[in-house]
């Protein structure tokens, strides 16, 4: 038997009615924020990513499915979103579109080779919201709120946003440098991994899962010192918007984030509940890229957004047992007795399905009691029971299934019943 690959899942049908439930839900949200869904492929240019997300990233470095392709060229596997959209945006010229900012939003499979755990899966499904074109924030406060809207939609209530402002290029470099001063004395101690992002990416050092409870993480200095005024003065009015929404947020100097485009604005939302016994509790992560575009040959446009995976939607609607509002209905089981009632039944199904009638038979020679039980496993609102005297009569009872009362009814008409 060959199985599944490691990380990955199927979602069974007793699954999918969740997902599109969740799916749907999120396409409205986004037609009430204005923002418009974008389709982009599964594949890109390896470049795109070493580039965009960056180089020293653990996502780049460790977690790509990469692979040369029959034409020799370097393809992955996409990681994320953002990076993605940003190509397409600047490949279509959407600056020039009259509708500024471009809001877009995303939903589909990405995929990163991590070590499987709750909440972590090789390929995940990711939905995700970008709004390029506007540096004010105003949309900083819209795409936070946006996303605990998101949450709270579905009835979840324990949620943490956490945020924070890793600054512009220029307050990062002061802090990378103070950074590199605070732990080249010990580095040594660090694990490999650290000791390597010393000099290429040393805010990724705070958030190393490995050292997490070492000294030197505790007293290292933070990123809110070394804001320029400008940051300062960004972060204060996205934080002044939250509180005029009245949207709760904790700030955490420590949140860098996995991905080296952020600037200024960054935030995660998190499980926060204290019995929670998962280790993951980031529910969604993003923020605004104010260098990305050009990084990647664009115009002189920034960016904010986030995404969150449909996965780990699920296991916060679990943990919080959170029942969804899925539609099981189905209209009609129709029952039969004898071949000549049989065949009439499968011309009558195709009338009913052709009106849109959720309708079905049966196809393995079951007895009565047999149908009836496949009537009660599809929760069949109406069944029917034909055979030769009902076929002769042209007469049927059509049951409703919930109240237990049956009404007689001509079969021909049975199609009209349910057109009314
Ligand atoms: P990220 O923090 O790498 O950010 O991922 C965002 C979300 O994707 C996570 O919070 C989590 O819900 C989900 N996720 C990531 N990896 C996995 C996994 N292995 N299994 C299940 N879920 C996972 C980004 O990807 C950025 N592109 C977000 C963004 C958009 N920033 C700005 N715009």
């Amino acid at each position: 038997m060959i199985n599944i690959p490691r990380g990955t899942q199927d979602i069974l049908p007793s699954e999918t009615k969740r997902w599109r439930f969740i799916e749907n839900r999120l396409d409205e949200l986004m037609e009430v924020y204005n923002y418009q869904e974008i389709r982009t492929p599964i594949f890109e240019s390896t470049d795109l990513f070493a580039r965009g997300v960056g180089d020293s990233t653990d996502v780049v470095q460790k977690e790509m499915y990469t692979f040369k392709d029959k034409g020799d060229r370097s393809i992955t596997l996409r990681p994320e979103g953002t990076a993605a959209v940003v190509r397409s945006y600047i490949e279509h010229k959407m600056q020039g579109i009259p509708n500024q900012p471009v809001k877009l939003y995303y939903n589909g499979p990405m995929f990163r080779y991590e070590r499987k755990q709750k909440g972590r899966y090789r390929q995940f499904t990711q939905f995700g919201v970008e709004a390029i074109g506007a540096e004010n924030p105003g949309i900083d406060a819209e795409v936070l709120a946006m996303a605990m809207h998101i949450y709270q939609s579905f009835g979840l209530k324990h949620l943490k946003l956490v945020i924070n402002s890793i600054g512009d290029a220029d307050s990062r470099h002061e802090y990378n440098e103070a950074l590199v001063r605070h732990f080249e004395p010990v580095i040594g101690e660090f694990c490999s991994d650290c000791q390597a992002r010393l000099h290429t990416n040393p805010m990724r050092i705070l958030d190393c899962k490995i050292d997490k409870d070492k000294e030197a993480i505790k007293t290292a200095p933070r990123i809110t010192d070394f804001l320029n005024d400008e940051s300062k003065q960004y972060y204060a009015e996205v934080k002044q918007h939250l509180d005029d929404l009245g949207v709760p947020y904790v700030e955490d100097p420590n949140l860098v984030r996995g991905l080296d485009y952020y600037t200024h604005t960054a935030f995660e939302l998190m499980i926060d509940n204290p019995n929670y016994d998962g280790a993951i509790t980031t529910l969604c992560g993003g923020g605004r890229y104010n260098g990305l575009l050009e990084l990647l040959d664009g115009p002189n446009q920034t960016g904010i957004g986030f995404a969150l995976s449909i996965e780990r939607l699920l296991l916060a609607l679990d943990e919080e047992k959170i029942e969804l509002d899925v539609d099981h209905d189905f209209d009609l089981f129709i029952v039969t007795m004898g071949e000549d009632a049989d065949r009439y039944a499968v011309k009558l199904l195709n009338d009913l399905r052709r009106h849109g009638v959720k309708a079905d038979k049966d196809y393995l020679q079951r007895k009565v009691k047999g149908q009836m039980k496949q009537a009660d496993r599809l929760n069949a609102k109406y069944t029917i029971v034909i055979g030769d005297q009902e076929l002769e009569n042209n007469q049927i009872n059509i049951k409703n299934m919930q109240s237990g009362e049956s009404e007689a009814i001509e079969l021909d008409q049975l199609v009209n019943y349910f057109k009314k």
